[in-house]
């Protein structure tokens, strides 16, 4: 018998084959009586396949007491109570490194494409001004700006490194320095923002890192300051951001992630130093499949052996 696998969110044609193979599969989005298929397959179900959007909603947990690991396809996962799937001793796997190039390239192609004002240009040309009204005013170099990273990690890395490749100045702050890293240490998040000229944010979401960057970060920033993120609309103060750039007390932002996606403040829509993306990080046909492949290989292998490739760091006590 295959066990029962519930899949949460929207997963490529690709793990849904991959998964089919060796489960039971149950969607939630096509379970029209969600009551009546928890009271009748709930207690068989053995393991969920979330996405880093979806998660698992909090009232499930009780209602899913045989699951056993939890698969998340992306490397965050803030959208998960892990204090409630550990005390349950259920696993969850996530997909780090494998997605460590391409988030970064997202990065840089936010930075370039913001401060060389790549849209507004594009626009100009589409609206016919080029030959009407002539040339578009200078943007601003990301060879040899100062970039701040806020957050270190596997991506933050990675940014580090293609940064170079522009002779980039690179601070980062951390919670903890890395004594190993040639790039500057700032160990107070406002002190950087004041000495940087762009800000790249690659937390985790979630509490510890709620509105890191606050009105106080924003405004030391400045004027000339760029606001990069892609890690979690979380991180970001909004409303502070919003308004510092109706001030002009920032003077750009490029932002892959929102407070409450997929909603998106319209007062941002149309404010020529903003570039939004809809979270399309790890967006590419390539680092998706990538990704895939690690979370239905997470649960292929641990109902073969118990073993996991990438646990989150909280639940590696819980495998054999
Ligand atoms: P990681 O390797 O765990 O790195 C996280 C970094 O953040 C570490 O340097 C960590 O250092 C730092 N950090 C954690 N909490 C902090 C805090 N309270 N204050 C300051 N720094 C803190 O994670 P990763 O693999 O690089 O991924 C990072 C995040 O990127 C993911 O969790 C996800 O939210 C986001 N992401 C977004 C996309 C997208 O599509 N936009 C795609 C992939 C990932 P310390 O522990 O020393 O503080
Ligand atoms: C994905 C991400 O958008 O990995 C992450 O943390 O945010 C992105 O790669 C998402 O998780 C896909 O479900």
């Amino acid at each position: 018998m295959k066990p029962d696998l519930l899949i949460i969110g929207e997963i490529t044609p690709r793990m849904a084959d991959r998964f089919a193979s060796t489960f039971t599969c149950h969607y939630l989005d096509e379970i029209n009586d969600r009551e009546q298929f928890l009271a009748a397959t709930g207690p068989s179900v053995q393991a969920i396949a979330t996405t880093g959007h979806d998660g698992v909603p909090d009232d499930l947990f009780d209602r899913l007491p045989a699951v056993k690991i939890i698969s998340n396809y992306g490397v965050g996962y803030d959208a998960i109570n892990v204090d409630k799937a550990v005390s349950k001793n259920m696993l969850v796997t996530h997909t780090p490194d494998v997605l460590n190039e391409e988030v970064a390239t997202t990065a840089l192609m936010l930075l370039i494409a913001v401060s060389r004002e790549l849209i507004v240009n594009d626009l100009y040309i589409r609206k016919g001004n080029w030959s009407k009204k002539g040339n578009t005013p200078l943007s601003r170099s990301v060879d040899g700006m100062s970039v701040g990273i806020l957050g270190y990690g596997r991506i933050g890395q990675a940014i580090a490194r293609k940064l170079e490749a522009f002779n980039c100045q690179i601070s980062y702050h951390a919670r903890s320095e890395r004594p190993d890293s040639k790039h500057l240490y700032f160990d107070d998040l406002t002190l950087m923002a004041d000495h940087v000229t762009a800000l790249i944010v690659i937390t985790p979401g979630g509490p510890s890192t709620y509105h890191l960057v606050n009105a106080d970060v924003i405004t030391a920033l400045g004027p000339e300051g760029v606001l990069v993120n892609v890690a979690r609309g979380s991180v970001v103060d909004e409303d502070a951001l919003i308004a510092a750039l109706q001030d002009k007390r920032l003077g750009a932002a490029a932002l892959d992630v929102f407070a409450t996606e997929p909603h998106v403040p319209e007062v941002l829509f149309s404010m020529d130093n903003v570039i939004l993306t809809p979270h399309i990080g790890s967006a590419t046909i390539e680092t998706r499949r990538a990704m895939g492949d690690l979370t239905v290989d997470n649960l292929v292998q641990y109902f073969s052996d118990g073993q996991v490739i990438t646990p989150i760091p909280e639940c590696c006590h819980l495998i054999g």
